[in-house]
Parts: C-alpha cells; sequence; structure tokens
C-alpha cells in the first residue's frame, strides 16, 4: 500500500487537504493525524472493519480498546448509554483538550471498537487541524496513538511515517504535537471516579471540578499483579531499543551514580543519558539528551518521547535517565518512564558505594 502524505499547516488550513482525508475514513480506509497530545491511527469508529485494521496496522491486541474521537461536545450523546453529571462538568471544563472521559457504551459502538468493552472511552482534541479532519471523517474517529505496538507515541509526523508508511492509506502531517505525552483517561463508568492514566491534566484538576477521584493502583505500582482497568497500560509499552533505568535519590548522587554507571559501560555498550539543562555539562557519555530544565516540567512532558526515539535512531543499547518529581504534570512523566524502563529503578542509597 502506498501511503499518501496530506501536509497540513494548522494555522491556514487546507480544507481539500482535510477533504480527502475524510473520506478515506467514510470509505473504510485508515489515517494517521496529529493532536494536541500524539499523533492518533484514526479509522472509522462505528466501522467494525475500519477497528480491525487499526489492530492489523498496530500490531495491536485486539483486547486492547481504541478511543473514540469526537469535535462537538454533543456527539458524546451519541457514542455512550447515558453521560453522567461528572461527565458533562469535565467536557465544559476541559473540552476540547488532552481529557479521555470513560461511560457506558451505547449500541452505535461497534466491540471491535471498545476492545469487547461495555464501556467506551471518548475524547474531544483541541487540535484544529484534528476537529476539522474528525468532522471531515463523519464525527467519530476511533484512534489509537500511532506507533507501532509498544513503541513511544510518535510526537511528529517523521515518527508515524517511520513506524506506519506502507501500513494505513495516509498520514496527515501537521508538524509537532505541543503537549507529547497521551491524554489523561479519567473512568467515570462507575461509583467513583478512576484516574487511569496520568496526563497534562493533573489529578488535582479533576479533583477540582468533580470532587473525589481514586487513582488505579496499577500506576502507582509497578509491582502490582491487579489487571489494570485500561487493557493497554498493561502491556510494556513507551519503550526504546535500548535498556533504559533510572536513578533516583538525591540530585548530587544521581549525578555521580549515572557518570559511574556510564563510564563501567565505557567502550563495552553504546550508552546515552537523559539529562536535564542544569547537569548536562557533568556528563561524558556517547549520547548525553537534556531533556530540559526542571523548572520546565511542560517541555519534559514535551521531549520524552521524542529523546526515546532519538536514541533508538542512533542505536543506543542502554539508557541512564534521571528521575523527576511525580506531582503535577509529573505524574504523567514519571508513569511514562518507568514504563518506558520496565520499571527499571535504582535508588542511590541502596546501590553499593565504591571500593
Ligand atoms: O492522547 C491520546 O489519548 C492519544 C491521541 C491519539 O488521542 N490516544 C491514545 O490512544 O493514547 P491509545 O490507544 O494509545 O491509548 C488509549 C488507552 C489504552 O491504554 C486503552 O486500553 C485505554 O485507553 N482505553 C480505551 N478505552 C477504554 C475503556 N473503555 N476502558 C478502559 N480503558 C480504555
Ligand atoms: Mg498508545
Amino acid at each position: 500500500m502506498i501511503t499518501k502524505i496530506i501536509k497540513i499547516d494548522d494555522n491556514n488550513i487546507d480544507m481539500k487537504g482535510i477533504e480527502t482525508a475524510g473520506e478515506i475514513i467514510k470509505n473504510g480506509g485508515l489515517v494517521a493525524f496529529p493532536t494536541e497530545t500524539v499523533y492518533g491511527l484514526g479509522g472509522d469508529a462505528l466501522n467494525p472493519d475500519s477497528s480491525r485494521k487499526i489492530y492489523a496496522a498496530k500490531g495491536r491486541p485486539s483486547d486492547n480498546p481504541l478511543i473514540v474521537h469526537i469535535a462537538d461536545k454533543k456527539d458524546m450523546e451519541a457514542v455512550a448509554a447515558c453521560v453522567t453529571d461528572k461527565a458533562r462538568i469535565l467536557a465544559d471544563r476541559f473540552w476540547p483538550g488532552p481529557l479521555t472521559v470513560i461511560l457506558p457504551r451505547s449500541d452505535r459502538v461497534p466491540y471491535e471498537t471498545t476492545g469487547g468493552l461495555d464501556t467506551v472511552a471518548i475524547r474531544m482534541p483541541v487540535h484544529k487541524t484534528a476537529a476539522e479532519f474528525i468532522r471531515a471523517a463523519g464525527g467519530f474517529v476511533a484512534a489509537p496513538s500511532a506507533n507501532l505496538s509498544g513503541k513511544p507515541s510518535p510526537t511528529s509526523a517523521k515518527y508515524v511515517i517511520q513506524d506506519m508508511n506502507g501500513r494505513i492509506d495516509a498520514i496527515i502531517d501537521g508538524g509537532d504535537s505541543g503537549i507529547g505525552l497521551e491524554s489523561t483517561i479519567v473512568d467515570l463508568s462507575g461509583d467513583v471516579p478512576v484516574l487511569l492514566r496520568p496526563g497534562y491534566i493533573t489529578i488535582e484538576e479533576l479533583k477540582r471540578a468533580i470532587g473525589e477521584v481514586e487513582t488505579d493502583r496499577t500506576i502507582l505500582d509497578g509491582d502490582c499483579k491487579d489487571r489494570p482497568k485500561a487493557p493497554g497500560m498493561k502491556y510494556r509499552h513507551y519503550a526504546p531499543k535500548g535498556d533504559l533505568t533510572i536513578i533516583e535519590g538525591d540530585s548530587e548522587d544521581v549525578v555521580n551514580l549515572i557518570i559511574r554507571l556510564s563510564n563501567m559501560a565505557k567502550g563495552k555498550k553504546k550508552t546515552g543519558i537523559i539529562a536535564t539543562d542544569e547537569t548536562y555539562a557533568r556528563y561524558d557519555a556517547d549520547s548525553v539528551k537534556s531533556i530540559g530544565s526542571r523548572n520546565d516540567e511542560e517541555m519534559i512532558a514535551h521531549r520524552l518521547y521524542t529523546i526515546l526515539r532519538e536514541f533508538d535512531d542512533e542505536n543506543v543499547e542502554l539508557i541512564y535517565s534521571e528521575s523527576f518529581d511525580s506531582s503535577g504534570i509529573g505524574q504523567a512523566i514519571m508513569n511514562r518512564l518507568l514504563k518506558a524502563a520496565g520499571h527499571k529503578i535504582i535508588r542511590t542509597d541502596n546501590y553499593p558505594s565504591q571500593g
């Protein structure tokens, strides 16, 4: 299959390109598209064949449900069997934007889209090109992140092309994703709302809007044997090819241990380091990258997947990363970093000192 690349400037949207992309979806094809979080791999959410094709293109297990993207708040009523008061409050407060809500599924949404579940995940992106594309596609676009299963989500068209060229009908190239981490997911289908995936919209913001919100235990605890409520959260995820370890502790101890560990690997394994602006100059390894300043969490979120992909491009075999505060957006950053590392953490105070 030849994948068509459709370039669209979000500040001056070419409606012909949007129409072309929309027609492909209406005809049962697949189109990757930019959103404010990460690129999505879209198909008609109401067409079971389209959802089957999405799983095949991604190489993703079909028990992992897809998010239904809409462009109008009222369309929530069409895909949810009932829209609760809390769902309405969250939609009014955070939509369009990087929040996904889970509600009971309406019969219009096939089980192929919900991975066999009786609930449905719904999101309304704020990205202008995404919104126009969803409208042109008929209003309901099922989309996981546009990466091959297991790889970091793509935050630019370059990485979508790397993973999806030849596998889907078209890719809308709309430049870089602003946020760079996937949406916050909150499950509203039970008695108490549950945070299933942390993101740019923090749990504190959700609590301010709707009161009590629980956190799915599997987000907090790497050893947790419970089955995560978001099926996709159980898979090894966001992972670079190299072996990633996070170093945690007092900042000076972290820098020193990363220096020691990377020195030990010198000449044996191609080694990368995820540093910050504050520590960058202290390291010497094959590939040292600053993820941004510790004072700028938005930049850290924005850069994380790009850095992991860059290490892949450079065939880095071993990666050490500093750890980050896990409050605010930091909860999402650490959640993704921990998954990318398969929960491999070294605490500096548990590590045997030299000599
Ligand atoms: O920012 C985002 O959410 C991006 C962009 C493209 O919108 N999409 C995205 O989709 O990250 P995906 O498929 O990579 O992640 C969706 C997550 C998966 O972990 C999936 O298991 C979970 O949402 N999910 C979807 N529907 C669900 C449901 N009904 N109940 C529980 N979890 C659900
Ligand atoms: Mg994904």
